[in-house]
């Protein structure tokens, strides 16, 4: 009885060994984001690693660019040198795509590209062990765009005939203010309302320059602006602020659009003092991020390509 009872506990530890050998490693992910400074990225940051480390339990590092591709290619190296499984990097600049993906192919690592899309010849480079993942923002342009067709005077809020606009963009890095810049204006003009462009200046992304531009084009055009085109939510919340210290108000004499859709923003729509945005979503594209990651961590093949749809937000 003794000797069948030794030998259970023994067959028992075996087991135990056994599954422990078993157990799966955490799949290391090196994270760089190209600055921890931005409203969007990092509510996109923080979900990317809460849904990697609670689906997955992988072992997640998160970096900051500092707005710096030096910075930041270093920190791919580190990455590279701790023997990461993948990496997931949101670039600095979107033209080091090719230098990146390069010191990752050396090391066999690779590489999820989100938030700012390298060009496609680069994506092409690394078959199956790159991708991008993110959302088109030729439709998000599009559909600021529409928000502002759709209203009943198709945008023209002060009658004189034109849609005179204030385009305050985002860092060029990112081809978001590119198409943003360039689609929402388009699809005025495919549905032959005539525009007139007033003021467009560079915000990089942020509320305090929203703000501050926003002032100047206030200051220098007064009632001739119809609308404020924001390429991100951050700073329309900045030119929310000057529109209501230039005592304008807001769908009554002027109309302001954002991107994202950053709860401070869709606040303000839903109390009818901004005109409308676009969810840029961000919990979409960060699963996805992380899904594929972990995918091609375990031996998958990449597609190049990863879409997540934008929506329209407005006051209805
Ligand atoms: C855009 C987003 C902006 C900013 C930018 C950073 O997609 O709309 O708010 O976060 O990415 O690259």
């Amino acid at each position: 009885m003794k000797k069948i009872l030794v030998l259970a506990l023994v067959a028992v530890m075996m087991l135990g060994v056994f599954a422990v050998a078993q157990a799966e490693e955490p799949v290391k992910v090196g994270i760089c984001i190209y600055q921890f400074n931005d409203n969007f990225m990092t509510l996109y940051r923080e979900e990317l690693q809460k849904y990697l480390e609670e689906t997955y339990g992988a072992e997640v590092t998160v970096v900051d660019g500092k707005n710096d591709q030096n910075t930041q290619t270093d920190q791919v190296n580190s990455f590279i040198a701790e023997g990461v499984d993948v990496l997931i990097v949101n670039l600095v600049q979107a033209t080091a795509a090719s230098a990146v993906t390069a010191l990752a192919q050396e090391a066999g690592i690779p590489i999820v590209y989100i938030n700012r899309e390298p060009s496609e010849e680069d994506m092409a480079a690394w078959e199956g062990m790159i991708c991008y993942v993110g959302a088109d923002a030729r439709q998000s342009g599009s559909m600021q765009g529409q928000i502002v067709y759709e209203l009943p005077d198709h945008g023209d809020i002060n009658g004189n005939g034109t849609v005179d606009y204030v385009m305050i963009q985002g860092d060029m890095e990112n081809v978001d203010a590119q198409y943003r810049t360039e689609y929402s204006i388009k699809y005025l003009t495919d549905n032959g309302v005539e525009v007139n462009k007033l003021f467009e200046q560079r915000g990089d992304w942020m509320q305090e320059n929203g703000q501050q531009l926003a002032a100047t084009a206030l200051a220098q055009f007064g009632t001739e602006i119809d609308v404020i085109f924001c390429n991100n939510d951050a700073m329309a919340l900045g030119a929310y602020q000057a529109i209501t210290e230039a005592g304008r108000k807001m769908n009554e004499d002027i109309y302001l659009l954002g991107v994202d859709a950053l709860d401070e923003a869709v606040d303000l729509i839903e109390k009818g003092e901004m005109t409308g945005t676009v969810l840029n979503d961000h919990i979409g594209q960060s699963h996805k991020a992380a899904d594929v990651a972990i995918q091609v961590a375990n031996g998958e093949p990449l597609d190049a390509y990863y879409w997540v749809d934008y929506q329209m937000i407005t006051g209805e």
